[in-house]
């Protein structure tokens, strides 16, 4: 009964924090695949080729503009974020389809096994850097502006410190990268080392999840309540042809992170159930407690000789 008692009393608290902290954060979700394409979005097969050839057609041109307006006050860091929904990052063939070693060390740039497909271009060179996952990297951009003014976007700094120092080289430039003939994504400038190249390290560390969102950058300044933003999207990344979904995703955080209910709601659902155990048990005591064992009937302080 103490233990469920000090269960219960602990773990709500605690979920009543996390609600609230995630009650704090300021998020703001905008879908644009469906309305960023001027084409029929039903689901017959007619409007699907549709979508692809106009997504596909590279002399189209593909910006959008979308007004987000900001509910409540948002302080910064504001981060921004894309979010690919059904998406299978996670696939076993696309995880595995990268080379670290090639990645990493500048005398290693033939090394391109397991990065088939897109190990080598037409001229048999190798790519650098190889691999499905390289090979697919996001290519939607969004440049923000409000009342008239653009809203810079820091993208310093979005990826992992230990992926800039360890597993991408300083000294490894792209090479070969989205010269064969069906272009995957964004292309890498030449000039800058991989492990500046943070989209591409963001992108990267791959998903765990099928929807998932990924860090694009982040505002360094406060939004006001009511304040419109215009966001002028390239909409360029190909998610039509696997019916996947892109939002644009704009957050604060306090110090549980982004919005996340869930793990409030599991502390004091837990800690509901520990309180009500231990009630059930306070009870049950209460109202026909057990009586204590007589020793005297225990085998050994029986009489030997009424046996
Ligand atoms: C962006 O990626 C798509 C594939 O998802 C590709 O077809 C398109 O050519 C790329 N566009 C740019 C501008 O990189
Ligand atoms: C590539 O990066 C270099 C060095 O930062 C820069 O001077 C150049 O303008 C970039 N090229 C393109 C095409 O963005």
């Amino acid at each position: 009964m103490a233990a469920f008692i000090f269960l219960g009393i602990t773990f709500i608290p605690i979920g009543l924090s996390h609600l609230s902290a995630s009650d704090h954060v300021v998020e703001l979700i905008d879908r644009y695949d469906e309305d960023c394409i001027p084409v029929d979005n039903s689901n017959s097969e007619a409007a699907y080729n549709k979508r692809i050839g106009y997504i596909q057609d590279v002399k189209t041109d593909k910006t959008c503009t979308r007004t987000l307006i900001v509910p409540k006050k948002m302080k910064h860091p504001i981060f921004v974020y894309y979010q690919l929904d059904d998406f299978y990052q996670n696939h076993r063939r696309y995880v595995k389809s990268r080379n670290d070693e090639q990645y990493r060390n500048p005398a290693a740039d033939h090394k391109t096994a397991h990065c088939e497909p897109e190990s080598m271009n037409n001229d048999n060179q190798p790519i650098v850097p190889c691999g499905l996952i390289a090979w697919s990297l996001f290519n939607d951009t969004y440049s923000f502006s409000v009342n008239g003014n653009s809203l810079p976007i820091n993208k310093k700094g979005i990826a992992w410190e230990s992926d800039k120092t360890h597993k991408f080289g300083s000294k490894v430039y792209p090479k070969n990268f989205q010269s064969r003939s069906l272009i995957g994504g964004a292309k890498l400038n030449e000039s800058i080392p991989l492990n500046q190249q943070e989209d591409l390290l963001v992108w990267m560390r791959t998903a765990a999840l099928p929807n998932f969102r990924k860090l694009y950058g982040r505002i360094e300044t406060d939004l006001e309540a009511n304040e419109m933003i215009k966001v002028v999207i390239n909409n360029n990344y190909n998610t039509y042809t696997f019916k996947g979904k892109k939002k644009l995703v704009i957050s604060t955080t306090t110090w549980i992170g982004g919005k996340n209910d869930f793990l409030g709601k599991v502390y004091i659902t837990v800690g509901g159930i520990c309180l009500f155990i231990a009630v059930a048990f306070i009870s049950v005591y209460l109202i026909r407690p057990r009586p204590l064992g007589d020793p005297a009937y225990l085998s050994w302080n029986l009489d030997p000789a009424s046996n």
